[in-house]
This record gives structure tokens, sequence and C-alpha cells, in this order.
């Protein structure tokens, strides 16, 4: 599985926190930026990775802001993509299993280092369950 991961200015340090993590869980990891603190638009880096999220089925991504609520406005915008903003282990495990959400979105103003850990750790433990759940994603894309 590969993981695309942005972010805007915000969540620099959090974004490299993150993919370290998941290359350490044996994960290829790709860097869509930015790569420095000036400031960037983060609807730009949304566009950017969910484009690569479509056009890859065997990946997910993960998107970073100050809050999350940025990025995850932005997402949800790109038909086919969803973006579920997790600040707690709970609903990141829910958001595959009940969502199938396809990024993941957190806000590095937001969450503590651990409490980030513990979300991508539920995050990436959890499963899509389908059956009933899976009728509700259809009406979400149509
Ligand atoms: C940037 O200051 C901040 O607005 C952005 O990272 C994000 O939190 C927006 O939702």
């Amino acid at each position: 599985m590969k993981y695309y991961i942005a972010t805007d200015h915000a969540g620099l340090e959090f974004k490299a926190f993150i993919a370290t993590l998941l290359k350490e869980r044996g994960y290829e990891v790709v860097d869509l930026g930015p790569d420095s603190t000036d400031r960037v638009d983060y609807p730009d880096y949304a566009k950017k990775l969910c484009n690569e999220v479509l056009k890859d089925s065997e990946s997910k991504g993960i998107l970073i802001c100050g809050t999350g609520i940025g990025m995850s406005l932005a997402a949800n915008k790109v038909k086919g993509i969803r973006a579920a903003l997790c600040h707690d282990a709970y609903t990141a495990s829910m958001a595959r299993a009940h969502n199938d959400a396809n990024v993941l979105v957190m806000g590095a103003r937001v969450l503590g280092y651990g409490t980030a850990e513990s979300v991508l750790d539920a995050w990436l433990k959890s499963e899509f369950e389908g059956g009933r759940h899976a009728q509700r994603i259809a009406k979400l894309e149509s």
C-alpha cells in the first residue's frame, strides 16, 4: 500500500513525523510537499494529493493542515475522495470501517504526537466492513 502525504505550511514537522511512522510500519510514502514553511494554500495541495490517490487504486492519502478543516473541505470536493478529519482513534477506525475513507486528515495544531500516532495506527489497522455500508458509499458517490 502506497500513501501519498501532503500538508500546508502549518504541518511541515507533523508531516515528517507521520511519514516516518508510515515508513517504520512498512508503507511506501510519496511526499507531495511542500518542503518549506513558506505560506501555501491548502486547496492546492489537497487537489494534488486527491488526483494522485484517484489515479492509483492501491493508494490512500494523508492530508494535514493547522486544524485539518481546510484540507478536509477541499478534499471532499473531489469526486471519489472520502476524506475523514480524525482527532481520535475511534473516529479514525470508523472512518475506514464504515465510511471507506480513502484520505485521512489531521490537524497539526490540534493533535499531540502521541494522539496522532494512535489515530494513524487505528486507521491503518481498520478495514472497510462493506455490507450495508457499501450501499451508503454508493449513494455518496452518485
Ligand atoms: C493556516 O494558517 C491554516 O488556516 C490552515 O492550516 C488550516 O488550518 C485551514 O483550515
